[in-house]
């Protein structure tokens, strides 16, 4: 069986490709991905010359492109994960996010419905619940909760889900939607949270956290999340949406000291900075729904994966090394300088 992959060379998308491979030898794995700042073919140099891969450079918003894609490969399952993923750039530039996340979207669902395939899955987030309050740790997102963005990010997820479900009532397209909660995990671009973190403790550089660091995230190591988004294909009701999360809250400044204590640096190098715009204060999945119905449960406990987190960036220093020199300079200098 063939299957294709959007957005395969960034963080999740890639590491859900490894996943694959590995776990279902004879099947064929095409990834189509426009390398934006986020996508990187050092990322998939381990799979780019397997027989059983192939690597298209492409935009998932060029109709003429997927479409040539979808009747030269006859996918049996798509996964859409390409998208702008940052909160923060989401934030100083939107329009992308549109185009992208929700455009994009529209363009493969449309080749789905001329070629037909025997499944579609849309790789959404939590985000587009929102967020709930700090005073009332008895409250979850569960997939019933309404739809509440806070971010540009998080409305262009929501319009993507939102047209999933329409393409499954009005079309009948075969169609199921994931909203998880906050991954973690090797390859994940250094812009995002726990990789930052990580990186400016290693070259000793200060660690900003914004407001008072007291904001909520449910983190989840990446192969947890492909191991629902394969169940999901494998076992999941059409038209159906599952929440993915593994009940494994961190405040933001608990999670700094952490890193700082398994690296051995100072709590002297955190700075709070100027908060987010919107900042939505916290996250937490009800996975009830996909551990009953799938019989899906995290593996990773959050002390093993952050483990091995800070294990890849320590050996891969190349990878991100390149990262950090290049372009993001002048991203990082715009967000946080004089912050
Ligand atoms: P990422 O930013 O690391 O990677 C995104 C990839 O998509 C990159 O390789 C990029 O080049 C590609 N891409 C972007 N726009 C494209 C376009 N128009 N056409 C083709 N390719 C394009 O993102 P990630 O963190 O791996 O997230 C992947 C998906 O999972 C996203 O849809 C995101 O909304 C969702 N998600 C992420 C998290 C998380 O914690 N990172 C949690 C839940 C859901
Ligand atoms: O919940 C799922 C979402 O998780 C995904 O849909 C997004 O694609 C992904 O980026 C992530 O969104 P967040 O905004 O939660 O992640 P981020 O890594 O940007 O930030 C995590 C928390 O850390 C958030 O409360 C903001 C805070 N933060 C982030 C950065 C980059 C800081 O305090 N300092 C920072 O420098």
């Amino acid at each position: 069986m063939t299957i294709l992959v959007t957005g395969g060379a960034g963080f999740i998308g890639s590491n859900f490709i490894f996943y694959w491979l590995d776990k279902h030898p004879g099947d064929r794995v095409v990834c189509l991905d426009k390398l934006t700042y986020a996508g990187s073919l050092s990322t998939l140099k381990s799979v780019m010359d397997r027989p059983d891969f192939r690597f298209v450079k492409g935009d998932i918003c060029d109709k003429g492109l997927v479409l040539g894609l979808f009747r030269e490969e006859r996918p049996e399952y798509v996964i859409n994960f390409a998208a702008e993923s940052h909160v923060d750039r989401s934030i100083t530039g939107p329009e992308v996010f549109l185009q992208s996340n929700y455009i994009g979207t529209a363009v493969l669902l449309e080749a789905c419905r001329e070629c037909g395939v025997g499944r579609y899955h849309q790789v959404s987030t939590d985000e587009v619940y929102g967020d709930l309050p700090l005073d009332r740790p008895d409250l979850f997102f569960t997939e019933d909760t309404p739809l509440h963005t806070s971010s540009p990010y998080s409305a262009s997820k929501a319009a993507a889900d939102l047209l999933v479900q329409s393409y499954v009532r009005t079309y009948g397209i075969s169609a199921t939607i994931s909203r998880c909660s906050n991954n973690y995990g090797p390859c994940q671009f250094p812009e995002k949270f726990i990789p930052l973190m990580v990186i400016n403790a290693l070259n000793d550089e200060p660690l900003p956290v914004y407001g008072d660091g007291l904001n909520v995230r449910d983190w989840l190591f990446v192969e947890d999340h492909c191991r629902a988004i394969e169940l999901i294909l494998q076992k999941g009701r059409i038209g159906e949406i599952y929440n993915v999360g593994g009940h494994n809250e961190w405040r933001n400044i608990d999670v700094v000291k952490l890193i700082l204590a398994k690296l051995g640096k100072p709590e002297s190098l955190i700075r709070y900075v100027e908060d987010r715009k919107g900042h939505d204060r916290r996250y937490a999945i009800d996975p009830g729904k996909i551990c009953d119905e799938l019989g899906w449960l995290p593996e990773t406990g959050f002390e093993d994966g952050l483990g091995w987190t800070l294990r890849w960036y320590l050996d891969n220093r190349p990878w991100w090394g390149d990262i950090v020199s290049g372009e993001y300079r002048e991203y990082y200098e715009m967000m946080y300088g004089g912050r």
